[in-house]
């Protein structure tokens, strides 16, 4: 995979003026299937999350609240995409290397991954990743 299979994909949305609503249904709205939900709320400022990548697990992210960039790099090339709508979100296909900040104040991101939790799953060295990417083994 490299950052050209990260795209973002846009949600439902029903204008109203009682306030607006966005849904995800399973198989409907995200390319996998989804095996758990987190989300990352109260980041002091400055702070910087993930900073790894993933073997295996597919991610989709939407800021719910607030914004924050998301920065994706496949050891040749780096996109980074800013979040702060939350009718949008951003596709991650396993095996890129990504780290999220400048997360404005009350932000909160929402993730969708394709697998339960496996600390395994994790390559959380950035050498570890360009060698494993260099050698097609991520
Ligand atoms: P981690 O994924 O390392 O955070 P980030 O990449 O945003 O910096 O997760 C931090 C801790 O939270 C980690 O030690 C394990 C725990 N955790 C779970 O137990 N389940 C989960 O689904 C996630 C994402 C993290």
């Amino acid at each position: 995979m490299t950052v050209d299979d990260v795209h973002i994909i846009t949600l439902p949305k029903f204008n109203d003026p009682r306030g607006n609503l966005s849904f995800i249904e399973q198989s409907n709205h995200i390319p996998f299937d989804i095996k758990r939900t987190y989300w990352i709320f109260d980041v002091p400022g400055g702070e910087c999350r993930g900073g790894h990548a993933y073997s295996n697990t597919e991610e989709f992210i939407v800021a719910l609240s607030g914004g924050f960039d998301v920065t994706v790099d496949d050891g040749v090339k780096k996109k980074t995409f800013t979040l702060n709508r939350s009718y949008y979100g951003l596709y991650i296909p396993k095996g890129l290397w990504r780290e999220i900040d400048n997360f404005s104040t009350n932000s909160l991101a929402l993730e969708f991954a394709s697998t339960h939790y496996d600390s395994k799953d994790y390559v959380r060295n950035y050498d570890e990743f360009l060698n494993l990417k260099k050698n097609g083994k991520i």
